[in-house]
């Protein structure tokens, strides 16, 4: 058996691995009682600003659900604060940045360059904390959120259904987006680079809103931005891009780069992977909707067992719901997938040479 650690480094690289490895976007937060308790003593960000909590959250989620990789606990939303756009996390309605980003003067108060390791450091020491704290047992990701869904929230000020105010910025002065896209990408690369040398052992990208653009505008908008920060983090660890919402921009997302590509639930993953691996195979990271859990343990199963027979241990897929573990869903019953994904695809040896002498 090879030694954990590999497992899900292995898939990432399209390397044989004894069995699918598994993990859950969200996998520490409020659905486990123990998050619940200590978000009782702590706010949001003094959570995030303590390496010692960020490490026992993150260690727990391993420990409880046996998954295959550790994420660092932290936000998407962090990166805002050096960039200069301040926002907050209220109690009901999620984030809130107080002065958002409308205008082109007002892109010129984002900074043109943040430092990553002096600013963020409370995420450097959380990932260092929750390395040791993991004794090697699974990989650890590093993520940062993708430039389009950052720059939404800087624009619409918080959670949007429609981006309207993104959009209006987009179409209606390309020179002050791309400006804003700029900055926003130098930063995230500056920070994903930060996290890799404080140990990160692979990384995530979250695009979570891209889904609101078409192709033709992702292609125009976006694209260009996510390429130049892949090209800058090259090859040193695996990364995982996952462009959520549209199933029609995934072979854009591919194009801009990423080892892995996450598919959210929305796409047919087989036929989603197949066109992916046209242009040379990819590893792929889905795709249960995360609305299974809350349908039962049973039929949570038995649709995770009808898309496992799909992907018929297919080399390269990283199990994952398609988006992230709802609030309501049960430890025990992430806990059943993750038990469920590990027995089902446990890979036979290959059958021994016949014992039988050779015919004629
Ligand atoms: O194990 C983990 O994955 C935890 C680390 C993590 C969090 N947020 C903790 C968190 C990660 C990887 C994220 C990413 C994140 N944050 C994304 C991308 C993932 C996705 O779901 O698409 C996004 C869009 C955000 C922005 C964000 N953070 C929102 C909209 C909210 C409030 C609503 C919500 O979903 O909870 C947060 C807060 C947040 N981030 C919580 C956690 C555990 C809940 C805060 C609390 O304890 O009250």
């Amino acid at each position: 058996m090879l030694p954990r650690m590999s497992v899900f480094l292995d898939a990432c690289r399209l390397k044989p691995t004894p069995y699918t490895p598994i993990w859950i976007m969200r996998q520490a937060g409020r659905y486990q009682p123990e998050y619940r308790a200590i978000r009782e003593r702590v706010s949001f960000m003094e959570l995030c600003r303590s390496p010692d909590l960020c490490s026992e959250v993150a260690v727990r989620s391993v420990e409880q659900l046996n998954v295959d990789a550790a994420i660092v606990f932290s936000d998407i939303l962090v990166v805002l604060e050096p960039l200069g756009v301040g926002f907050e996390f209220t109690k009901d309605d999620g984030p809130k940045i107080g002065n958002p980003i409308r205008t082109a003067k007002d892109v010129d108060r984002v900074a043109t360059e943040i430092d990553a390791k002096g600013s963020l450091d409370y995420v450097m020491q959380a990932i260092r904390t929750t390395k040791k704290d993991l004794h090697g047992r699974v990989p650890l990701l590093g993520f940062s959120g993708a430039p389009f869904t950052l720059a939404s929230y800087m624009i619409e000020g918080g959670g949007s259904r429609d981006y309207h105010h993104t959009k209006a910025m987009m179409y209606g002065d390309e020179g002050a987006w791309h400006a804003l896209m700029e900055r926003i990408s130098d930063a995230v690369t500056r920070y994903l680079l930060a996290q890799i040398d404080a140990g990160a052992d692979a990384l995530q990208l979250f695009d979570s809103w891209v889904g609101a653009l078409g192709p033709a505008d992702y292609i125009q908008y976006v694209q260009p931005h996510v390429k130049r920060i892949f090209e800058a983090l090259g090859d040193r660890v695996p990364v995982i891009h996952f462009g959520a919402g549209n199933p029609a921009l995934l072979p854009h997302v591919r194009r801009a780069g990423g080892h892995v590509i996450g598919i959210d639930h929305r796409a047919n993953f087989m036929q989603a992977w197949t066109e992916l691996d046209l242009a040379g195979p990819i590893a792929a990271q889905g795709n249960l909707d995360p609305s299974t859990l809350l349908a039962g343990q049973d039929v949570m199963l038995r649709k995770a067992e009808a898309m496992l027979s799909q992907v018929q241990n297919k080399r390269g897929h990283i199990f994952n719901l398609g988006h992230g573990v709802l609030p309501s869903a049960k430890v025990a019953d992430v806990r059943a997938l993750v038990d469920l994904v590990h027995e089902a695809t446990q890979r036979t040896q290959p059958a021994r040479p016949s014992a039988l002498p050779p015919r004629g």
